[in-house]
């Protein structure tokens, strides 16, 4: 990864991560790219990391190794079709963040094969705690695929998906996961409150004893069913908790939750690969 130029196409909050990722893990800012058709978007880039940032997409792809594609799905089309004429018999690796964008979709609108990595990355990839997904298609190279492990690496983990379709499950996990905890943490800190602590006490308490259990489920060998077994004492009071969850099925509300994420996905997927 070291030794390759990367162009990141879109200065938004996902290319500032991984470029902050990156130069944090030892790239070379001569070796970063950014590109934005906004002036204030790449001086603040330019500033940021001391990196080039350049308003013509194709020129600053020319010397790339890689093409890192961070536009909104909706640009998605015009971006990738505008670099066709440059990618076209190179050895150039394309990763793509866009959420619902699908590979076939990007081989089509480049109008040839190319080798094209589709990432799921997640918003605490903003404070290098990211969970990414990453699938490969057949042109690309193992040591393309290591370059897009390592680059997703720098801002979080990273797991290799077997299938493409498994990308609308990871969209309902850790895509959209993130504002689930979000809201739990919201619920809890609402009814410590009721409970009578002020605001400040209800929340660092909420926060901290999230992030705590997350800490102790990662580190722990014990999976998180053996881990909530393990702090509920029988008649006591995270047993009293726990029951009015399972009696208001929590775990089927859950289910039915991340359904509805994975569908919206799919039908995403459909309309913006068109
Ligand atoms: N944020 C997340 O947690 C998350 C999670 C999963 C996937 N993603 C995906 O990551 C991608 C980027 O997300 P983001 O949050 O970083 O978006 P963002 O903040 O909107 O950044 C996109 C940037 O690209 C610029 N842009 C628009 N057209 C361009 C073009 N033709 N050439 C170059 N740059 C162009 C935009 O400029 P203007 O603002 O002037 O249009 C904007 O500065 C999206 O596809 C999203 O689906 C994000």
């Amino acid at each position: 990864m070291e030794n390759c130029t990367i162009t990141f196409i879109g200065c938004g909050n996902m290319s500032r991560s991984l470029i902050g990722g990156l130069i944090a893990n030892g790239v070379k800012t001569n070796k970063l790219i950014a590109t934005d058709p906004d002036a204030g978007q790449r001086q603040g880039i330019e500033q940021q990391f001391g990196i080039k940032a350049m308003a013509n997409n194709i020129d600053a792809v020319a010397n790339a190794d890689v093409i890192f594609l961070a536009v909104k799905p909706q640009v998605m089309k015009d971006v990738v079709q505008e670099l066709s004429a440059v990618v076209k018999n190179s050895s150039k690796l394309i990763v793509s963040i866009a959420a619902g964008i699908r590979l076939d979709s990007i081989s089509e609108w480049l109008g040839e094969s190319a080798a094209i990595i589709r990432v799921m990355p997640n918003t605490p990839a903003l404070i290098q705690a990211g969970a990414a997904a990453l699938f490969a298609n057949e042109q690309t190279t193992e040591t393309q695929k290591n370059t897009a492990e390592a680059m997703m690496r720098s801002v979080g983990t990273a797991i290799w998906l077997e299938t493409e379709a498994l990308m609308d499950a990871v969209t309902a996990v850790s895509g959209s996961g993130p504002a689930y905890f979000f809201y739990f943490m919201e619920a809890m800190e609402k009814a410590a409150v009721e409970m009578g602590l002020n605001n400040d006490q209800a929340r660092l308490l909420t926060i901290e004893t999230a992030l705590g259990a997350a800490k102790m489920a990662l580190l722990s060998s014990s999976d998180p069913a053996e881990l909530r077994k393990q702090v509920t004492s029988p008649g006591g009071t995270t047993e009293q908790a726990l029951n009015t969850f399972m009696d208001g099925n929590l775990e089927g509300l859950v289910k039915e939750a991340m359904d509805a994420a994975q569908q919206r996905s799919i039908e995403l997927s459909k309309s913006l690969g068109k």
